[in-house]
């Protein structure tokens, strides 16, 4: 705003009016921060629930197909079954429970993330700080996002080497979230093994994870290190920030390192460094101050 050319004449004094413009300005910025957290939950919430919603899809799926083969037994007629057709009708009724439970439980996982979140924006992160075994932790999200990649390709097999520190024991940290973080960074590294996989089809690729915890002088360290396509020198620069991604948008938002960078630097005062050679490998490591 050009102060200089504004009338001098009462209320509407230069330096007042230059105030005045000053206070419009920060309370459009206020809007726009508001605006841009509210879209951060949003496609938070979106990254997170895609996952349980994948096994959802998936044994849905597995479903249908074993209730059709229910039907095409009972279409035999109640007068021709055999015993071997109870069996086999026993069989399919204790699998399509047992995918119905997991329906379930994801539906509400699905449903816990959307509340967590929700909750989470409204409140400050402090308060969920809880003594955790860091071990423990890693290696469930490790499983987990294993399983969810395993979920869309069971053909997918990976070597999982882990080297866990004991003496790290529990630590305060907010597990909710970092959870959150290394199922992120494990997910991605699936996902870049499993393309290596689509690549180098003559059997001389084997997919192989090592994930490490130690305990450092200020606190504890994790990395988690894959061999799968690598990350190129010109894109590493950009990968910590939202919604970038070199994936299609129906495989990633682009939010998860940019949530998981937030969460180990500003959550829990931490650093977030990656490693990598394209074509080759991927290191991630996690450095997370405590005080025992
Ligand atoms: N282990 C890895 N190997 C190779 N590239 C990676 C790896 N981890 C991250 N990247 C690159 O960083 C980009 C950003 O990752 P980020 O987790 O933020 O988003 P995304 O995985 O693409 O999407 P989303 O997390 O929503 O699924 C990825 O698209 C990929 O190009
Ligand atoms: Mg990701």
């Amino acid at each position: 705003m050009d102060v200089n050319s504004q009338p001098l004449n009462g209320d509407t004094h230069p330096n007042k009016q230059f105030l005045n413009e000053v206070e419009r300005l920060q309370c459009v910025l206020k809007e726009q921060d508001k605006l841009a957290s509210i879209g951060l939950i949003t496609a938070g919430i979106l990254h997170e629930i895609r996952n349980p919603l994948n096994f959802i899809f998936n044994f849905s799926k597995v479903n249908a197909g074993l209730l059709d083969e229910f039907r095409e037994v009972l279409a035999k007629g109640v007068n021709n079954l055999t015993h071997d057709d109870f069996d086999e009708l026993k069989d399919i009724e204790v699998n399509l429970n047992r995918n119905l439970n997991k329906i379930t439980e994801n539906g509400q996982r699905a449903m816990r993330i959307i509340v967590n979140m929700l909750a989470q924006s409204r409140r400050e992160n402090a308060e969920d700080f809880e003594s955790t075994d860091i071990n423990q932790l890693v290696d469930e999200f490790v499983k987990l996002a294993y399983h969810g990649i395993r979920g869309n390709n069971s053909v997918f097999n990976l070597s999982i080497i882990t080297d866990f520190d004991a003496s790290i024991g529990k630590v305060n940290i907010n597990a909710h979230h970092l959870g959150r973080g290394l199922l992120n960074i494990v997910s991605n590294a699936c996902y870049a093994m499993e393309q290596k996989s689509k690549q180098v089809q003559d059997g001389t690729y084997t997919p192989q994870l090592t994930v490490a915890t130690k305990k450092t002088t200020e606190g504890f360290r994790i990395s988690i290190m894959d061999n799968g396509t690598g990350i190129p020198d010109e894109i590493k620069e950009n990968i910590f920030k939202p919604f970038f991604t070199t994936k299609t948008s129906s495989d990633g938002t682009g939010l998860g390192l940019s949530m998981t960078h937030d969460i180990i630097q500003k959550l829990h005062k931490g650093k977030l460094e990656v490693n990598s050679k394209a074509g080759e490998y991927t290191e991630f490591v996690i450095d997370i101050p405590v005080k025992y």
